[in-house]
C-alpha cells in the first residue's frame, strides 16, 4: 500500500474525489498526509473529517522534511498553487502528479492556473476542453502527460460553466485513475513520454 501525500490551495474537489476512491479501496495506496499552503484551504477540512492528518506547511524545508517523516511515496497536486522548488522535483522524480485543467500544451505554464485557464479558453471560443494528469518536472507544466481526456464545450456559456464541465466530467475520474495505475506500477517513463504497461 504506497502512502500518499495530497497537496491542494483550495476547495479540494479533486481531493475529495482522490479520498473517496482510496477510502473504497479502489487504489493500492492510502492517503497519509494533506497539505496546504492556505490555513483556510477547505482541503484541509475535508482531509479533517476524513480522518486524515491536514497540515498548512509554507515552509519548504519544513515540508521535505515531514514528506521523509511519513515516508511518502507518492505526492498528487490537487489544485496546489504554490511553487515545487527543483530540491523536491529531483528527490521525487516522477513521484509527484498535477492534474491541470486544459489539454497541454493548450493553456498552461505560468498564469494559467484555476479558473484562469477556462477564461482563456473561452474567450479563444474553444468546442472542447479537457484536463491533463501529468508528473512534474522544473518546466512549469511540462512533466510527462499520463493521462488526458476531451469534452465538448461548445454550449457552454461561461468560463464557470467550462471549469465545471472539466472539473465534474473530467478531473475527479482521470485523477484517481492516474494515482491507480501509479500505485499498481503501470506507469513507465521513458524519453519524457509515459507508457502504461
Ligand atoms: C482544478 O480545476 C484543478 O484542475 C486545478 O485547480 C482546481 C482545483 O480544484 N489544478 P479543487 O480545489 O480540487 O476543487
Amino acid at each position: 500500500m504506497l502512502r500518499i501525500a495530497v497537496f491542494v490551495s483550495g476547495g479540494g474537489t479533486n481531493l475529495q474525489s482522490l479520498i473517496d476512491e482510496t477510502q473504497k479501496g479502489t487504489i493500492n495506496g492510502e492517503i497519509v498526509l494533506v497539505v496546504s499552503n492556505r490555513l483556510k484551504a477547505y482541503g484541509l477540512e475535508r482531509a479533517r473529517k476524513a480522518g486524515i492528518l491536514a497540515e498548512c506547511i509554507k515552509d519548504q524545508d519544513v515540508l521535505l522534511k515531514r514528506l521523509e517523516e511519513e515516508k511518502i511515496d507518492l505526492i498528487v497536486l490537487a489544485g496546489y498553487l504554490a511553487i515545487i522548488p527543483d530540491k523536491m522535483i529531483e528527490l521525487y522524480r516522477h513521484r509527484i502528479i498535477n492534474i491541470h485543467p486544459s489539454l497541454i500544451p493548450s493553456f498552461c505554464g505560468p498564469g494559467f492556473y484555476g479558473l484562469h485557464v477556462h477564461e482563456h479558453a473561452f474567450q479563444r471560443g474553444v468546442k472542447v476542453a479537457g484536463a491533463t494528469v501529468h508528473f512534474v518536472s522544473e518546466v512549469v507544466d511540462g512533466g510527462p502527460i499520463i493521462l488526458q481526456e476531451a469534452i465538448d464545450v461548445s454550449k457552454a456559456k461561461s468560463p464557470e460553466e467550462m471549469q465545471t464541465l472539466v472539473l465534474e466530467n473530467i478531473e475527479h475520474r482521470i485523477l484517481p485513475e492516474a494515482v491507480r495505475l501509479f500505485c499498481d506500477g503501470k506507469l513507465k517513463v521513458e524519453n519524457e513520454r509515459v507508457e502504461i504497461i
